[in-house]
């Protein structure tokens, strides 16, 4: 039987990447976002679902319907990460692995960026290494869902 798709799950404003404070999120679009994570999924074996969404509500939506139909989820949550309890408890739902990235690192920043609701209930966290975090998400993933009995994957 093959692997459900990894779920990547993108919250509000990354819809803009590439034109959005380059300075600190780079020149990617989204668009070429998702064809690095396709192209990486594939190259491990794995698939991809990915989409991005501004409402909190459309992001819980799909953290459920993860539960249902991915092996994985990776999740920037954009700035809900750092207000949304809701998302949360959606993400504590959730059987299947859950990898938290962001482009920028988070602790570098703003101090109320510092704290992430999402953190709690991921396997582990990834950020300030732009969208190659996302290909870093996709190859712990692999590891985990391809060799499950690995020290480590745990
Ligand atoms: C972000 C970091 C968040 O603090 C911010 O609100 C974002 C993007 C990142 O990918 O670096 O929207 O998640």
């Amino acid at each position: 039987m093959s692997l459900k798709p990894v779920f990547i799950l993108n919250g509000p404003n990354l819809n803009l990447l590439g034109t959005r404070e380059p300075e600190i999120y780079g020149r990617e679009t989204l668009t070429d976002l998702h064809v690095r994570c396709q192209s990486r999924a594939a190259a491990l074996g794995l698939s991809v679902d990915f989409r991005q969404s501004n409402s909190e509500g459309q992001l819980i939506d799909w953290v459920h319907e993860a539960g249902r139909h991915a092996s994985a989820v990776i999740l920037n949550a954009g700035a809900y990460t750092h207000t949304s309890i809701a998302l949360l408890d959606a993400l504590q739902t959730l059987s299947v692995p859950c990898v938290e990235v962001h482009l920028s690192n988070i602790y570098k920043r703003e101090n109320f960026r510092h704290f992430s609701f999402v953190s709690k209930a991921a396997w582990g966290v990834i950020c300030g290494f732009g969208p190659k975090g996302y290909e870093v998400a996709l190859d712990v993933l692999a590891d985990k869902l391809l060799a499950p009995a690995s020290p480590g994957n745990s």
